[in-house]
């Protein structure tokens, strides 16, 4: 009995020691939480925001696509930074346009809602218009549609 009770320990601790050097393994600053669920997406506190906050099943894209797909600054390394993060998609405003002058495309993707609607919006669109195209030369199989994810207002904001 009492060796069994030792083998048991060494074995208990030798899975400690292993799973914490996994983990420095996978994620060297120890730092980074992957939200899962429904992540609430809010426009940042200096806005008014008109309308209601959008509920994003982030981890049911996991399913489809890369971190880097969205992350798409992200180099596989660091601790992901929220996509309003200071040099990023951090304008709460539409940056003005003066007559005569045209707004670089870079810079316009600095405000935050054209980003989110941007990325949001069109990869749900894209989606959609490949459904029809799916449907229209499908023939006689039946064709596989992936539901698309939401393309009209209230669906992403109920208010
Ligand atoms: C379809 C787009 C999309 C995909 C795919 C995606 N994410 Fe995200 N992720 C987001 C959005 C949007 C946020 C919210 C960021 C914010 O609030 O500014 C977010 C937030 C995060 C955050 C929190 C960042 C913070 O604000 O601190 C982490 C960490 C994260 N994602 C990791 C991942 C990892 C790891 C994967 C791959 C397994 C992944 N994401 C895939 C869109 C995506
Ligand atoms: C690269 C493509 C892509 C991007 C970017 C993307 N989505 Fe989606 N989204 C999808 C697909 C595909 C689905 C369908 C998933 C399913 O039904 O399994 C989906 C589904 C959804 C749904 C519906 C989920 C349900 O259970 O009905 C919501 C809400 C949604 N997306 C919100 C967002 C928001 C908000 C963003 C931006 C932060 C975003 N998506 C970015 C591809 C994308
Ligand atoms: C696929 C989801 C999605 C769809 C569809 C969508 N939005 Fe958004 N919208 C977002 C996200 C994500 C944000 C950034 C988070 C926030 O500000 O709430 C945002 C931000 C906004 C903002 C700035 C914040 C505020 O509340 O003032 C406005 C205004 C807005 N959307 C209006 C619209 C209108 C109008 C439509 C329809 C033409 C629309 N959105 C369609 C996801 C969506």
């Amino acid at each position: 009995m009492p060796k069994k009770g030792i083998f048991l320990l060494f074995l208990m601790l030798f899975i400690a020691l292993g799973t914490s050097m996994l983990i420095a393994e996978e994620d060297p600053e120890g730092e980074m939480c992957v939200p899962m669920g429904t992540i609430e997406l809010k426009p940042p506190a200096s806005v008014e925001a008109k309308r209601s906050p959008v509920d994003f099943p982030h981890s049911d894209h996991f399913v489809y696509y890369d971190c880097k797909t969205c992350h798409h600054k992200w180099e596989g390394a660091s601790v992901i930074k929220g996509c309003t993060a200071s040099g990023c998609h951090d304008l709460d405003a539409a940056p003005k346009q003066t007559p005569g002058e045209k707004i670089d495309g870079n810079y316009a993707v600095r405000y935050y809602k054209k980003a989110f609607h941007g990325q949001c919006i069109d990869c749900h669109k894209q989606i959609r218009i490949k459904n029809i195209e799916k449907e229209c030369s499908a023939g006689l199989t039946k064709p596989e549609i992936t539901v698309p994810g939401p393309t009209s207002c209230i669906k992403c904001h109920p208010k």
